[in-house]
């Protein structure tokens, strides 16, 4: 089969003026886009490279592919910028991957998204989305400490160590700042002390959990965040534990919280979703549909990795569970899961 592939590099120069160092933060790498592409050579397709914008529009037009494996995250700040291409591949008729254009909207704005979910009964944390510095005096006292959050990106862009605030009198200072420097809402959230837990899922009907993973701060640290800082030098400041050293009873209240999480917004093939769990019961904190797929640093591999799954695996049940979603084609020939899965890793280096 003919297979595009739609992404978004980080481009090259990374500082630009009156930008913040994180704003190509979501973009992949072309280390991400050859290994996604060798497995599906690997698989025996044929694959184009579409990249995103003008040049996608008119590749996808001049010699449209069978099928798109889509994790184009979209330029600019707007909510709705992971729709994009999905919603171009639904006009045009060609059947992909991952969700559709409204999983993916709703997903990047985490308000919306906290709303969805706690319909479907699953815990959220209080919090409220600020559009001027004032609005955040409605923060109530007894909230506090609070983590504050461009309400609409990921990669834990915006999101550092200076966006914990214990004290409400520098909350306003720092929401001027993050709506100065990030031009979106700004979500002010509790700060939920606990385990940090993120799930790993793959496939429809039914969804499987590829594995629960904690990622354990080195240092002890009560105020932990699994932030820019802490994701840019992961190697040194964390390990991870798949599956967590939890009672079972709560690794199932998280499994459950986390396909609830999925299915409550429409999610495809495909999703991480986050939580922080407090004395045993997980608190959603959002949903990623489009997941890293970078074959060494990304949060899904790390953790496909630990549960056993090589990335040939992880990429071949995610191109499958589309494919057989959109009707095409048999099953493929997926590797097997390996036996052992280890309680730590050791990376090669390279960036995320
Ligand atoms: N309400 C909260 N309470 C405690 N910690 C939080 C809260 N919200 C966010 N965090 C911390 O900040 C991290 C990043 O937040 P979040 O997952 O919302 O951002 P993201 O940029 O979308 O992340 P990703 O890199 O997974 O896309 C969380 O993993 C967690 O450590
Ligand atoms: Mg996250």
């Amino acid at each position: 089969m003919r297979i595009g592939i739609t992404f978004d590099l980080k481009s090259e120069g990374l500082a630009v003026p009156g930008q913040p160092d994180d704003f190509q933060e979501e973009f992949d790498s072309p280390q991400t886009v050859e290994a996604v592409a060798d497995v599906f050579r690997r698989l025996g397709h044929d694959v184009i490279l579409l990249g995103d914008g003008p040049a996608m529009l008119r590749r996808l037009l001049d010699d449209p592919p069978e099928f798109v494996f889509n994790f184009a995250e979209g330029h600019g700040i707007g909510r709705s910028r992971e729709a994009r291409v999905p919603a171009v591949l639904e006009m045009l008729g060609i059947p992909f991957s991952g969700s559709d254009p409204l999983t993916l909207a709703v997903t990047l704005d985490k308000d919306a998204a906290k709303t969805l979910v706690a319909a479907a009964g699953v815990s959220v944390p209080r919090g409220l989305a600020v559009r001027q510095p004032q609005d955040a005096r409605q923060v109530p006292h007894s909230w506090f400490p609070v983590i504050l959050k461009p309400a609409w990106e990921g990669s834990s862009k915006g999101i550092r160590r200076t966006s914990l605030v214990d004290d409400p009198a520098n909350l306003l200072d720092t929401a001027a700042e993050m709506l100065r420097l990030y031009h979106q809402p700004v979500l002010v959230e509790e700060f939920v002390e606990g385990e940090e837990i993120t799930v790993g899922i793959v496939g429809n009907d039914p969804p499987e959990v590829v594995g629960v993973m904690q990622v354990v701060p080195r240092s002890r640290n009560p105020r932990f965040v699994y932030g820019l800082e802490v994701k840019r030098d992961y190697k040194n400041q964390v390990d991870y534990a798949c599956p967590p050293r939890l009672p079972e009873a709560v690794l199932d209240r998280i499994t459950d919280a986390a396909l609830r999480s999925y299915r409550a917004l429409g999610c495809q093939d495909v999703s991480r979703v986050d939580f922080r769990v407090r004395n045993g019961e997980p608190i959603f904190l959002e949903v990623n549909p489009l997941p890293g797929l970078h074959p060494v640093d990304s949060d899904l591999v790390i953790l496909a990795r630990l549960a056993g799954w090589s990335y040939d695996r992880l990429i071949g049940k995610i191109l499958e569970a589309a494919l057989k979603r959109a009707h095409l084609g048999p099953p493929l020939p997926i590797p097997e899961q390996n036996g052992d899965s280890a309680q730590s890793c050791d990376y090669l280096p390279t960036s995320r």
